[in-house]
C-alpha cells in the first residue's frame, strides 16, 4: 500500500505507527487537531527516518475543513484512524465531548472514505470494550458488556458503525483492540507526550521517577488479585505499531468485510509489579502511596492474543521491562531538552 492518511498520527501510538510506515517506504499523509500533541512531533519522525511527511492540521469534527483536504488530496490506500479522545475520566465528566471527537468524527471520516473511495480502514479500538470479563485471557468471540464509561461507549459504537458500513457499502475495516499501550521508539525521540497531567499509569510513573510529582497514588491494594492492586496486559508501543502494519498488509488481501484482532502480549501484571520493575530496569525509586480504587477500573484484564498471531503472522517481540526502559529514556531525553 503506497499512500496511507494516518489520524491523529502526531500522537502517542499514531507517531510510532507513521514511522513503521515510513520506514516501509509508504506515502504518509497525516492529520491531527493538535488536542493532545504537538507539531514538534514531526521533528522525531524526521529525526528517526530523514523523512518528512506531509500533515494537514484538519479537525474531524469539521465537515467542510475534511471534505476540502480529501478534494485535495483524492483517495487513499488506506487509512489508519487514531483521532479519538481517550481518557476515562474526562469522558465521564464531559461525555458531549467524547461523542462528538469519537462518534461524530468518525462518522465524518467514514462518509469522506466512501466519496473519495478510500478503502481498508484500521479502526482504534480497546480492551474496554469487553466491559468486566467473564473469563480471561479474553478472546474476541466473548460478548460485549455494557461499557463502563462514554469513552468506552465510544468505542463500542465506533466497531458496530464500521461493521454496518463493511457490510453495507464495502469499506473493509479491521478493529485493532489494543490492551495497554507503554514504552517508546528505542530513539528516544517520539513517545507519549500528554498535554495535562497523565491520567495513564506508565506517564505518571516516568513523570514521578523525574521528579514532576512528589508520588504516584496506586489506585487499591484491595482487588482480588495476587497483591491486590489491579492487573493489565502493557504492550509495547513498538509492537502495537507493528500490528498496524501487518493489519493493513492483511487487510489489502483478504475478503472478510469485517474483523476484529485483539492487541496485547497475553500476560498480565500488576501494578504494584510494573512500578518494581521500572525501579530494577532504571535504578530510580518511584515514591508511591496506596490510594482508593478509582472509580470505573476493572480489577484484572488481559489478552488472549492467538487470533492475531494466528492469522495476521505477528507477535509481541519486546516485554514489559522494555517498554519501562524505553519509556524512562524518552522522558529523561524530553526532560534534557526543555
Ligand atoms: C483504560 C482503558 C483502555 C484505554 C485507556 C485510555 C480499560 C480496561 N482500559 O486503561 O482501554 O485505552 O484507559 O486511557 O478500561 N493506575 C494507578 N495510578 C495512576 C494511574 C493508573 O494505580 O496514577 C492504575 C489503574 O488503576 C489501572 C492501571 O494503573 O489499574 C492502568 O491504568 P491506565 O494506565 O490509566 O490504563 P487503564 O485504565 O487500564
Amino acid at each position: 500500500m503506497s499512500k496511507i492518511l494516518v489520524t491523529g498520527g502526531l500522537g502517542y501510538i499514531g507517531s510510532h505507527v507513521v514511522v513503521e510506515l515510513i520506514e516501509r517506504g509508504t506515502e504518509v499523509i497525516i492529520i491531527d487537531d493538535l488536542s493532545n500533541s504537538y507539531e514538534s512531533v514531526l521533528g522525531g519522525i524526521v529525526g528517526i527516518t530523514g523523512k518528512r511527511p506531509t500533515w494537514e492540521k484538519v479537525d474531524i469534527k469539521d465537515k467542510a475543513k475534511l471534505a476540502a483536504f480529501f478534494d485535495t488530496y483524492g483517495s487513499f490506500d488506506g487509512v489508519i484512524h487514531f483521532a479519538a479522545s481517550k481518557s476515562v475520566g474526562e469522558s465521564v465528566a464531559d461525555p458531549m465531548m467524547y461523542y462528538q471527537n469519537n462518534v461524530v468524527g468518525l462518522l465524518n471520516l467514514v462518509e469522506e472514505c466512501l466519496k473519495s473511495k478510500t478503502n481498508n480502514f484500521i479502526f482504534s479500538s480497546s480492551c474496554t470494550v469487553y466491559g468486566e470479563p467473564n473469563s480471561l485471557p479474553i478472546c474476541e468471540k466473548e460478548p460485549l458488556k455494557p461499557a463502563t464509561s462514554p469513552y468506552g461507549a465510544t468505542k463500542q459504537m465506533g466497531e458496530e458503525i464500521l461493521k454496518d458500513m463493511a457490510k453495507a457499502k464495502g469499506l473493509k475495516t479491521i478493529s485493532l483492540r489494543y490492551f495497554n499501550p507503554v514504552g517508546a521508539h528505542s530513539s528516544g525521540l517520539i513517545g507519549e507526550l500528554p498535554l495535562d497531567t497523565p491520567q495513564n499509569l506508565v506517564p505518571f510513573v516516568t513523570q514521578t521517577a523525574a521528579g514532576v510529582h512528589e508520588k504516584l497514588t496506586v489506585f487499591g491494594n484491595d482487588y482480588d488479585t495476587p497483591d491486590g492492586s489491579c492487573i493489565r496486559d502493557y504492550i509495547h508501543v513498538q509492537d502495537l505499531a507493528d500490528a498496524h502494519i501487518v493489519a493493513l498488509q492483511y487487510l489489502s488481501k483478504s475478503d472478510e468485510e469485517y474483523e476484529v484482532f485483539n492487541i496485547g502480549t497475553g500476560q498480565g501484571s500488576s501494578v504494584l509489579e510494573l512500578i518494581h520493575s521500572f525501579e530494577e530496569v532504571t535504578g530510580v525509586k518511584v515514591p508511591y502511596e496506596i490510594g482508593d480504587r478509582r472509580e470505573g477500573d476493572l480489577p484484572n484484564i488481559y489478552a488472549n492474543p492467538e487470533k492475531a498471531i494466528q492469522k495476521l503472522n505477528w507477535k509481541t517481540k519486546l516485554d514489559m521491562k522494555q517498554a519501562l526502559k524505553d519509556a524512562w529514556r524518552w522522558e529523561t531525553s524530553y526532560r534534557n531538552k526543555k
